[in-house]
């Protein structure tokens, strides 16, 4: 073998080596670390328990319409203190969102709402589905989490098919989110996800 092909062999190994190991890169990017899923879980849940107490307690105390007042300022509010302790974006998404600026799903997370949809359509439960990946995205990997959240009982007053929502809530809606598309759900349906975007 002459100098030339020996370097042109050489190069073609190191090719090789270089695209072998970007492979075992790409395949290691998919997989979430156990201690990493569990900080996902354990902040989605947090946001979810809070939001919980606090719709609960409005509801009761005053009614589903004093409640909206809650999910439009107490619910950025407490997911922003829970995205602080986390060192995440610790939110809620929809594919049909009721506050655009809050609200939208981007392409990874649109990818798990669509994916939850099917399995429902399917015949699966809402309850507890999840997706999870690292990935690679312009400016960085993170650590990306999605639970499904179905919509329950204390859900339909506010998101439930038209008929089922109040005339008053429906258009005190109408004055506070003029572009919403929240309104339709079925019971048990997905109504977004609980999402968590971390660095990685
Ligand atoms: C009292 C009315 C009310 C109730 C009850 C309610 N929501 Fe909402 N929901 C809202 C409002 C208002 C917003 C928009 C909040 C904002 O401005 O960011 C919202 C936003 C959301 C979002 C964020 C995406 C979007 O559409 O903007 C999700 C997801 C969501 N709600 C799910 C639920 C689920 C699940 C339940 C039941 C556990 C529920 N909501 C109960 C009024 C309500």
């Amino acid at each position: 073998m002459n100098a030339t092909g020996r370097a042109g062999w050489m190069s073609a190994l190191a090719w090789l080596l270089a695209g072998a190991s970007v492979a075992a890169d790409a395949t290691a990017a998919d997989e979430v670390p156990r201690p990493q899923l569990e900080e996902a879980r354990k902040a989605t849940t947090e946001l979810l328990g809070q939001i919980r107490g606090e719709l609960v307690r409005a509801i009761e105390t005053s009614g589903p319409l004093r409640a909206i007042v809650v999910c439009k300022y107490t619910v950025p509010e407490i997911s922003a203190a829970v995205s602080r302790k986390y060192g995440a974006r610790v939110t809620r998404v929809s594919l049909r969102p009721r506050n655009p600026a809050l609200g939208w799903a981007d392409v990874w997370e649109q990818k798990a709402l669509l994916a939850f949809e099917q399995r429902v359509a399917r015949g699966e439960k809402a309850d507890g589905l999840e997706s999870f990946e690292v990935v690679n995205e312009p400016a960085g990997r993170f650590v990306r989490y999605a639970r499904a959240l179905p919509l329950g009982p204390l859900c339909v007053h506010c998101h439930g098919p038209p008929e089922q929502v109040s005339e008053a809530i429906r258009s005190a809606l109408a004055t506070d989110y003029p572009h919403d598309r929240a309104i339709g759900t079925e019971l048990g349906q997905v109504r977004g996800a609980v999402v968590f975007k971390k660095p990685y």
